[in-house]
């Protein structure tokens, strides 16, 4: 079973997506990470995110780079947004993405184009959003609790800027697969969020038995 969980930055996709791997006992991959080494690589070598050349060469980052804490920094994270904008970058990470997806027993992808170019044959797609005001909202909150100084404005600021980078892309923008659950976490606690899209697999997997 493949399950495709897309969505925008602080939406809850990736909680929702290791919940689903605990529950259905499935590997997961965080697409984003991917991404956020090429960003980071690309500033580690001095390079230009802007740039197609420089962001290509920085795809060839280490497999250790993947543990760096440095990769979940927000700053790290606005440098992925912006080398995920290259089709060079995003054709050097698309087989190693497909691969996962399609290990034997099955998988989990999180990001921004599992359903609609990774892994468009999944059995379960969720399309998991909320207002940018509450994702800025969470993320802001988290920011703080890891003791990071930094006012409300600015995170919204930056979640409208990446939002209108990710979608507004020419090679796979983010969007709604048409066979997507649209999840909008917007009023929903952690639990709520899950159970829904438990509930939503579990429907697919009888719809295909
Ligand atoms: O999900 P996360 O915030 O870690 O992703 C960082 C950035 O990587 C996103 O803003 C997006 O631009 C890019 N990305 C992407 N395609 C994916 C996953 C992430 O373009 N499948």
């Amino acid at each position: 079973m493949i399950i495709a969980v897309d969505g925008p930055t602080a939406s809850g996709k990736g909680t929702i997506a290791k919940a689903l791997g605990s529950h259905f006992g499935l590997p997961v991959l965080d697409t984003g990470l991917l991404y956020r080494a090429v960003g980071y690589q690309t500033q580690l070598n001095h390079g230009d995110a802007d740039k197609a050349a420089d962001a290509l060469a920085a795809c060839a980052f280490p497999d250790t780079l993947l543990d760096d804490p440095a990769l979940r920094y927000e700053t790290t994270g606005g440098l992925a947004s912006r080398v995920s904008v290259h089709p060079e970058v995003r054709a050097a990470l698309f087989q190693r993405q497909v691969d996962f997806a399609n290990q034997p027993g099955g998988a989990i992808l999180d990001g921004r184009d599992i359903g609609t170019v990774i892994a468009p044959h999944a059995d379960a797609k969720l399309f998991v959003t909320a207002s940018a005001d509450e994702r800025a909202r969470r993320r802001h909150a988290e920011l703080l609790s890891r003791g990071v100084e930094v006012g409300f404005d600015v995170v919204l600021a930056d979640i409208r800027a990446r939002d209108a980078r990710d979608t507004g892309r020419a090679d796979a923008p983010l969007v709604r697969a048409a066979d997507a659950l649209l999840l909008d976490t917007s009023m929903m606690d952690r639990d709520a969020a899950v159970a829904a899209a438990i509930a939503f697999v579990d429907q697919q997997r009888e719809r295909e038995r």
